[in-house]
């Protein structure tokens, strides 16, 4: 296996953009500025250059003051959001998306994601149709979907011949989507990791604690090299600064292929592995 290192990224599919392996997850809950200003400064020191955030974590203006703050270059920074819903037509919509993109306050976002499917086929059409308007007028550099299941991306072919350059779903070793997995690989689609530490749920599995104790690593470093070994881009989130830099430690040891293969034996049978509700199999 080819040395992974916190540098490294992925084209996205028919895009000049390149997406960061590992991102930053902000979500949190209630939404508190200051904080999430200071846990993304605290990512960029230590080298993560790409932020997750969405309409509905209200925390826009804080991962764009940070980014500020942090005195890189707009351009080495990759900054995702994602729309929460539809608002009735296209243009009311393609609204909602600019205000987002206004609130970061960067210029543009990288990548703007649709956050569920849950609103229906005539609002996932609308959000789909605004997102290529947003991105045709420089708003976004690449736009996608999250939590989408093989059904829904097919039904975009149907009016649509911009395929999504993403699709981040709930994925760890308890919940493998191997069929929406699959078919993004075919597709071409980058397949995002959420929750890839489980929330630190899974903290105490046996075998996690053992690979863990092997490479002398936290389980949280296990769960999100597993995730870099699938081939897919983790966005593990934390708001505390010791966890935030080991979270993004993770390029000095390597699971095996035995190591891998225990980790892909936890998956639960019919989504019972799923902790977060928008998930594709609890919709
Ligand atoms: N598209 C979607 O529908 C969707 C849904 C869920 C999440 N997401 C995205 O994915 C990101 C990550 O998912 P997530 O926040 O659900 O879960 P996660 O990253 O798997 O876990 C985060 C939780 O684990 C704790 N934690 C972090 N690092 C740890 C470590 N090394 N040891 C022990 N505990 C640790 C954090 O607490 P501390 O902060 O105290 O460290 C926090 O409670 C979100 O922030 C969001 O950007 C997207």
């Amino acid at each position: 296996m080819p040395k992974f290192t916190i540098q490294d990224v992925l084209p996205l599919p028919h895009t000049p953009v390149k997406i960061p392996r590992i991102g930053f997850g902000v979500y949190r809950d209630p939404p508190n500025q200051a904080e999430c200003v200071k846990s993304c400064l605290a990512a960029l020191k230590m080298g993560y250059r790409h932020i997750d955030t969405a309409q509905l974590y209200e925390n826009e203006e804080a991962v764009g003051e940070a980014v500020r703050q942090s005195g890189l270059k707009r351009s080495d920074v990759f900054v995702a959001t994602k729309i929460w819903k539809p608002e009735g037509n296209v243009e009311k919509t393609l609204d909602s998306l600019r205000a987002s993109v206004k609130r970061i306050g960067l210029g543009w976002v990288d990548l703007f994601l649709i956050h569920t499917p849950t609103s229906g086929p005539g609002g996932r059409r609308e959000m789909w149709e605004a997102l290529e308007k947003l991105k045709s007028e420089g708003g976004a550099k690449s736009i996608g979907v999250s939590n989408y299941g093989v059904n829904h991306l097919e039904e975009i072919k149907g009016y649509s011949r911009t395929t999504p350059a993403v699709n981040q779903i709930e994925l760890h070793p308890w919940l493998q989507q191997r069929e929406i997995v699959n078919h993004c690989s075919k597709e071409g689609i980058v397949v995002e990791a959420y929750s890839p530490i489980v929330r630190a749920q899974k903290n105490d599995d046996p075998d996690v604690v053992s690979i863990a104790e092997a490479h002398s690593v936290t389980p949280a470093q296990v769960l999100i090299r597993w995730s870099l070994q699938k081939g897919f881009v983790p966005l593990p989130k934390s708001d505390n600064p010791e966890r935030i830099k080991s979270n993004a430690d993770v390029y000095d040891f390597e699971l095996s292929d035995e190591e891998m293969e225990r980790l892909n034996g936890k998956a639960l049978p019919g989504g019972e592995g799923a902790i977060c509700p928008y998930n594709v199999n609890c919709l």
